[in-house]
Protein backbone atom coordinates (compact mmCIF):
# COMPACT_ATOMS: atom_id res chain seq x y z
CA UNK A 1 0.00 0.00 0.00
CA UNK A 2 1.59 3.37 -0.52
CA UNK A 3 -0.15 6.46 1.64
CA UNK A 4 -0.13 9.94 -0.51
CA UNK A 5 -1.22 12.85 1.41
CA UNK A 6 -2.87 15.74 -0.35
CA UNK A 7 -2.30 19.61 0.74
CA UNK A 8 -2.53 22.53 -1.59
CA UNK A 9 -2.99 26.43 -1.57
CA UNK A 10 -1.06 27.48 1.72
CA UNK A 11 -0.42 30.97 0.55
CA UNK A 12 2.44 31.19 3.10
CA UNK A 13 1.95 34.49 5.93
CA UNK A 14 3.01 36.62 6.65
CA UNK A 15 3.42 38.70 3.61
CA UNK A 16 6.79 39.83 3.38
CA UNK A 17 6.55 43.76 2.57
CA UNK A 18 6.93 44.37 -1.28
CA UNK A 19 9.44 47.44 -2.56
CA UNK A 20 7.39 50.31 -4.03
CA UNK A 21 8.83 48.82 -7.10
CA UNK A 22 7.37 45.57 -6.92
CA UNK A 23 3.90 46.78 -6.00
CA UNK A 24 3.86 49.10 -9.65
CA UNK A 25 1.94 46.39 -11.15
CA UNK A 26 -1.34 43.70 -10.12
CA UNK A 27 0.44 43.07 -7.52
CA UNK A 28 -1.44 46.11 -5.83
CA UNK A 29 -4.69 45.26 -6.07
CA UNK A 30 -3.30 41.75 -4.68
CA UNK A 31 -1.42 43.30 -1.62
CA UNK A 32 -5.00 44.89 -0.84
CA UNK A 33 -6.53 42.21 -1.17
CA UNK A 34 -4.69 40.82 1.45
CA UNK A 35 -4.18 43.00 3.84
CA UNK A 36 -8.13 43.90 3.65
CA UNK A 37 -9.49 40.70 3.58
CA UNK A 38 -6.87 37.13 3.11
CA UNK A 39 -4.45 37.50 6.03
CA UNK A 40 -7.55 37.18 8.64
CA UNK A 41 -8.52 33.43 6.14
CA UNK A 42 -4.76 32.18 6.22
CA UNK A 43 -3.03 31.68 9.24
CA UNK A 44 -0.02 30.11 10.50
CA UNK A 45 -1.24 28.47 13.18
CA UNK A 46 -3.89 26.79 11.18
CA UNK A 47 -0.88 25.67 8.54
CA UNK A 48 1.32 24.58 11.43
CA UNK A 49 -1.19 22.12 12.71
CA UNK A 50 -2.27 20.47 9.49
CA UNK A 51 1.70 19.99 8.94
CA UNK A 52 1.81 18.33 12.40
CA UNK A 53 -1.10 16.28 11.73
CA UNK A 54 0.28 15.24 8.83
CA UNK A 55 3.83 14.44 10.20
CA UNK A 56 1.67 12.35 12.61
CA UNK A 57 0.06 10.15 9.90
CA UNK A 58 3.40 9.81 8.20
CA UNK A 59 2.41 9.38 4.65
CA UNK A 60 5.08 8.13 2.26
CA UNK A 61 4.24 11.08 0.35
CA UNK A 62 2.81 14.31 0.07
CA UNK A 63 1.57 16.16 -3.01
CA UNK A 64 1.10 20.25 -2.66
CA UNK A 65 -1.09 21.75 -5.45
CA UNK A 66 0.11 25.37 -5.60
CA UNK A 67 -0.25 28.48 -4.58
CA UNK A 68 2.49 28.78 -1.59
CA UNK A 69 3.07 31.93 -2.31
CA UNK A 70 0.64 35.22 -2.52
CA UNK A 71 2.34 37.93 -5.19
CA UNK A 72 4.98 36.06 -6.24
CA UNK A 73 7.30 38.24 -4.52
CA UNK A 74 10.89 37.58 -4.46
CA UNK A 75 11.14 36.97 -1.03
CA UNK A 76 8.30 34.66 -0.97
CA UNK A 77 9.91 32.37 -3.06
CA UNK A 78 13.14 31.86 -0.63
CA UNK A 79 10.05 32.06 2.21
CA UNK A 80 8.85 29.01 0.81
CA UNK A 81 11.83 26.67 0.08
CA UNK A 82 12.38 27.37 3.97
CA UNK A 83 9.14 26.24 4.91
CA UNK A 84 8.85 23.27 2.58
CA UNK A 85 11.95 22.23 3.81
CA UNK A 86 10.97 22.30 7.15
CA UNK A 87 7.76 19.82 6.08
CA UNK A 88 10.09 17.57 4.24
CA UNK A 89 12.78 16.90 1.68
CA UNK A 90 12.13 17.16 -1.86
CA UNK A 91 12.26 12.99 -2.24
CA UNK A 92 8.92 13.16 -0.24
CA UNK A 93 7.15 16.32 -1.67
CA UNK A 94 6.10 17.19 -4.94
CA UNK A 95 4.98 20.61 -5.73
CA UNK A 96 3.05 22.14 -8.42
CA UNK A 97 3.13 25.46 -9.14
CA UNK A 98 -0.21 27.89 -9.23
CA UNK A 99 -1.59 30.82 -9.93
CA UNK A 100 -0.24 32.90 -7.10
CA UNK A 101 3.34 31.31 -7.72
CA UNK A 102 2.84 33.18 -11.30
CA UNK A 103 0.91 36.28 -10.00
CA UNK A 104 2.86 38.32 -12.53
CA UNK A 105 5.82 37.56 -14.98
CA UNK A 106 8.97 36.64 -12.32
CA UNK A 107 12.02 35.21 -14.14
CA UNK A 108 12.60 31.70 -13.42
CA UNK A 109 15.57 31.75 -11.63
CA UNK A 110 14.32 34.54 -9.19
CA UNK A 111 10.80 32.79 -8.86
CA UNK A 112 9.80 29.07 -8.95
CA UNK A 113 13.68 27.76 -9.43
CA UNK A 114 13.72 28.08 -5.45
CA UNK A 115 11.43 24.87 -5.97
CA UNK A 116 12.32 23.22 -8.66
CA UNK A 117 13.82 20.25 -7.18
CA UNK A 118 10.37 19.48 -5.59
CA UNK A 119 8.89 20.03 -9.00
CA UNK A 120 11.53 17.43 -11.06
CA UNK A 121 10.62 14.18 -12.44
CA UNK A 122 12.92 11.20 -11.65
CA UNK A 123 12.20 8.35 -14.44
CA UNK A 124 12.26 8.41 -17.78
CA UNK A 125 9.08 7.77 -19.39
CA UNK A 126 8.68 7.15 -22.82
CA UNK A 127 6.40 9.74 -24.21
CA UNK A 128 7.50 12.29 -21.46
CA UNK A 129 9.01 15.66 -22.59
CA UNK A 130 13.18 15.03 -21.41
CA UNK A 131 15.32 18.04 -20.99
CA UNK A 132 14.62 21.35 -22.50
CA UNK A 133 11.38 19.76 -24.42
CA UNK A 134 9.12 22.18 -22.27
CA UNK A 135 9.85 25.35 -20.21
CA UNK A 136 10.13 24.59 -17.02
CA UNK A 137 9.79 20.53 -17.72
CA UNK A 138 6.43 20.06 -17.06
CA UNK A 139 4.69 17.48 -17.42
CA UNK A 140 7.19 15.97 -14.97
CA UNK A 141 6.87 12.05 -13.57
CA UNK A 142 7.85 10.54 -10.14
CA UNK A 143 7.48 6.96 -9.59
CA UNK A 144 7.22 5.48 -6.27
CA UNK A 145 6.79 2.33 -6.35
CA UNK A 146 4.24 1.88 -8.58
CA UNK A 147 2.75 4.67 -8.28
CA UNK A 148 3.28 7.31 -10.87
CA UNK A 149 3.11 11.33 -10.10
CA UNK A 150 2.46 13.70 -12.76
CA UNK A 151 2.78 17.13 -12.12
CA UNK A 152 1.52 19.80 -14.73
CA UNK A 153 1.29 23.41 -14.08
CA UNK A 154 -1.05 25.49 -15.22
CA UNK A 155 0.47 28.81 -13.26
CA UNK A 156 0.61 31.41 -15.68
CA UNK A 157 0.39 35.07 -15.58
CA UNK A 158 -2.76 36.37 -16.26
CA UNK A 159 -4.65 39.59 -16.61
CA UNK A 160 -6.09 42.20 -13.56
CA UNK A 161 -8.77 40.52 -11.69
CA UNK A 162 -7.93 37.16 -13.23
CA UNK A 163 -6.96 34.07 -12.03
CA UNK A 164 -7.56 31.99 -14.68
CA UNK A 165 -4.77 29.10 -15.70
CA UNK A 166 -3.59 27.71 -18.71
CA UNK A 167 -1.44 24.31 -19.44
CA UNK A 168 -0.81 24.91 -23.19
CA UNK A 169 -0.76 22.86 -26.04
CA UNK A 170 2.85 20.71 -25.76
CA UNK A 171 2.23 20.42 -22.23
CA UNK A 172 -1.46 18.78 -23.01
CA UNK A 173 0.11 16.90 -25.87
CA UNK A 174 2.87 15.42 -23.58
CA UNK A 175 0.30 14.43 -21.08
CA UNK A 176 -0.95 12.43 -23.53
CA UNK A 177 1.33 10.93 -24.11
CA UNK A 178 2.84 10.25 -20.68
CA UNK A 179 -0.58 8.66 -19.49
CA UNK A 180 -0.46 6.75 -22.52
CA UNK A 181 2.64 5.05 -21.61
CA UNK A 182 2.58 4.76 -17.81
CA UNK A 183 -0.99 3.02 -18.51
CA UNK A 184 0.83 0.46 -20.69
CA UNK A 185 2.75 0.07 -17.75
CA UNK A 186 0.73 -0.76 -14.86
CA UNK A 187 1.20 2.32 -12.88
CA UNK A 188 -1.52 3.82 -10.83
CA UNK A 189 -1.84 7.57 -12.13
CA UNK A 190 -2.13 10.68 -9.96
CA UNK A 191 -2.12 13.76 -11.85
CA UNK A 192 -1.06 16.98 -10.00
CA UNK A 193 -2.45 20.13 -11.03
CA UNK A 194 -3.11 23.95 -9.45
CA UNK A 195 -6.61 24.51 -10.96
CA UNK A 196 -9.97 22.28 -11.53
CA UNK A 197 -9.23 20.32 -14.60
CA UNK A 198 -12.60 20.42 -16.02
CA UNK A 199 -14.65 22.78 -17.66
CA UNK A 200 -17.49 24.29 -15.29
CA UNK A 201 -15.54 24.06 -12.16
CA UNK A 202 -14.60 27.26 -11.50
CA UNK A 203 -16.30 30.96 -12.63
CA UNK A 204 -14.40 31.93 -15.68
CA UNK A 205 -12.11 34.31 -14.63
CA UNK A 206 -10.32 31.74 -12.72
CA UNK A 207 -10.69 28.72 -14.58
CA UNK A 208 -8.16 26.87 -16.23
CA UNK A 209 -8.62 28.23 -20.01
CA UNK A 210 -8.01 24.78 -21.91
CA UNK A 211 -9.77 22.56 -19.79
CA UNK A 212 -12.01 21.25 -22.55
CA UNK A 213 -8.75 20.11 -24.31
CA UNK A 214 -7.71 18.65 -21.28
CA UNK A 215 -10.59 16.95 -20.55
CA UNK A 216 -10.98 15.16 -24.20
CA UNK A 217 -7.06 13.87 -23.19
CA UNK A 218 -8.36 12.71 -19.86
CA UNK A 219 -11.59 11.02 -21.56
CA UNK A 220 -8.54 9.31 -24.53
CA UNK A 221 -6.49 8.51 -21.87
CA UNK A 222 -7.75 8.23 -18.39
CA UNK A 223 -5.98 8.23 -14.79
CA UNK A 224 -6.65 7.17 -12.02
CA UNK A 225 -6.79 9.72 -9.33
CA UNK A 226 -6.84 13.70 -10.12
CA UNK A 227 -5.75 16.39 -7.18
CA UNK A 228 -6.17 19.59 -7.58
CA UNK A 229 -6.48 22.79 -5.27
CA UNK A 230 -7.33 26.94 -6.10
CA UNK A 231 -10.93 26.66 -5.09
CA UNK A 232 -10.20 26.56 -1.49
CA UNK A 233 -13.19 24.24 -1.23
CA UNK A 234 -13.60 20.06 -1.12
CA UNK A 235 -14.71 19.15 -4.38
CA UNK A 236 -15.40 15.75 -5.77
CA UNK A 237 -16.21 15.05 -9.24
CA UNK A 238 -15.95 12.06 -11.90
CA UNK A 239 -15.13 12.22 -15.37
CA UNK A 240 -15.90 8.98 -17.37
CA UNK A 241 -13.15 8.33 -19.32
CA UNK A 242 -12.25 5.22 -21.52
CA UNK A 243 -10.49 3.57 -18.92
CA UNK A 244 -12.93 3.46 -16.39
CA UNK A 245 -14.36 6.24 -14.21
CA UNK A 246 -11.54 9.16 -13.27
CA UNK A 247 -11.80 10.77 -9.79
CA UNK A 248 -11.32 15.08 -9.26
CA UNK A 249 -10.67 15.57 -5.66
CA UNK A 250 -9.79 19.05 -4.84
CA UNK A 251 -9.21 20.24 -0.85
CA UNK A 252 -9.33 23.52 0.70
CA UNK A 253 -6.50 25.65 1.63
CA UNK A 254 -4.08 24.00 3.94
CA UNK A 255 -3.81 27.76 5.80
CA UNK A 256 -7.77 28.77 5.28
CA UNK A 257 -10.60 29.42 7.56
CA UNK A 258 -14.15 28.57 6.85
CA UNK A 259 -15.49 31.57 5.71
CA UNK A 260 -18.68 31.85 2.68
CA UNK A 261 -17.87 29.15 0.57
CA UNK A 262 -14.84 28.33 1.39
CA UNK A 263 -14.47 25.22 3.49
CA UNK A 264 -12.01 25.10 7.07
CA UNK A 265 -8.23 23.95 6.01
CA UNK A 266 -7.97 20.06 5.12
CA UNK A 267 -5.53 17.66 4.21
CA UNK A 268 -6.60 14.35 2.32
CA UNK A 269 -4.60 10.85 2.91
CA UNK A 270 -5.12 8.27 -0.31
CA UNK A 271 -4.40 4.47 0.40
CA UNK A 272 -3.38 3.56 -2.91
CA UNK A 273 -3.10 -0.71 -3.18
CA UNK A 274 -3.56 -3.00 -5.90
CA UNK A 275 -6.03 -5.44 -5.74
CA UNK A 276 -6.88 -8.57 -7.94
CA UNK A 277 -5.79 -6.72 -10.62
CA UNK A 278 -7.86 -3.50 -9.98
CA UNK A 279 -6.66 -0.19 -8.00
CA UNK A 280 -8.44 0.53 -4.90
CA UNK A 281 -8.19 3.85 -3.53
CA UNK A 282 -9.49 4.80 -0.16
CA UNK A 283 -9.29 8.33 1.17
CA UNK A 284 -9.71 10.07 4.32
CA UNK A 285 -9.96 13.80 5.29
CA UNK A 286 -8.71 15.68 8.18
CA UNK A 287 -10.04 19.02 8.93
CA UNK A 288 -9.39 22.28 11.15
CA UNK A 289 -12.26 22.62 13.89
CA UNK A 290 -11.93 26.01 15.14
CA UNK A 291 -13.95 25.46 17.98
CA UNK A 292 -11.45 23.06 19.23
CA UNK A 293 -8.49 24.55 18.46
CA UNK A 294 -7.08 20.95 16.62
CA UNK A 295 -7.37 18.80 13.91
CA UNK A 296 -10.55 16.24 13.68
CA UNK A 297 -11.84 13.56 11.80
CA UNK A 298 -14.16 14.85 8.99
CA UNK A 299 -14.93 12.18 6.27
CA UNK A 300 -13.71 8.43 4.90
CA UNK A 301 -14.45 7.47 1.30
CA UNK A 302 -13.55 4.85 -1.61
CA UNK A 303 -12.31 5.51 -4.98
CA UNK A 304 -14.24 2.89 -6.18
CA UNK A 305 -17.71 1.62 -6.51
CA UNK A 306 -20.79 3.61 -4.86
CA UNK A 307 -18.61 5.71 -3.19
CA UNK A 308 -17.47 7.79 -6.27
CA UNK A 309 -20.95 8.98 -7.35
CA UNK A 310 -21.59 10.72 -4.00
CA UNK A 311 -22.22 14.37 -4.16
CA UNK A 312 -19.39 16.77 -3.28
CA UNK A 313 -21.46 18.84 -1.02
CA UNK A 314 -21.14 15.10 2.04
CA UNK A 315 -18.02 16.48 2.94
CA UNK A 316 -19.00 18.22 6.19
CA UNK A 317 -17.01 21.70 7.18
CA UNK A 318 -16.40 21.21 10.00
CA UNK A 319 -15.59 24.69 12.45
CA UNK A 320 -14.98 28.54 11.17
FE1 LIG B 1 -5.29 29.65 -3.71
FE1 LIG C 1 -5.18 29.48 -7.05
Amino acid sequence: MFTLAHITDPHLAPLPSPSLSELMCKRIVGYLSWHYRRKRIHQSRVLAAVVADIAAHAPEHIALTGDLANLSLAAEFVRARAWLEGVGPPARITVVPGNHDAYVEVPWEEGLAHWADYMTGDTRVAGAPQGPALPRGFPFVRQRRNVALIGLSSAVPAGWGRASGRLGTRQIEALAGTLADLRRRGFCRVVLIHHPPLPGLAEPRKALDDAEALKAVLQREGAELILHGHNHRHMRNVLESRHGPVPVIGAPSASGLARGHKSAAAWYLYRIRRQAGVWRIDASVRSWDAGAGAMVDNDRFQLTGPDMARPQDKIADVGA
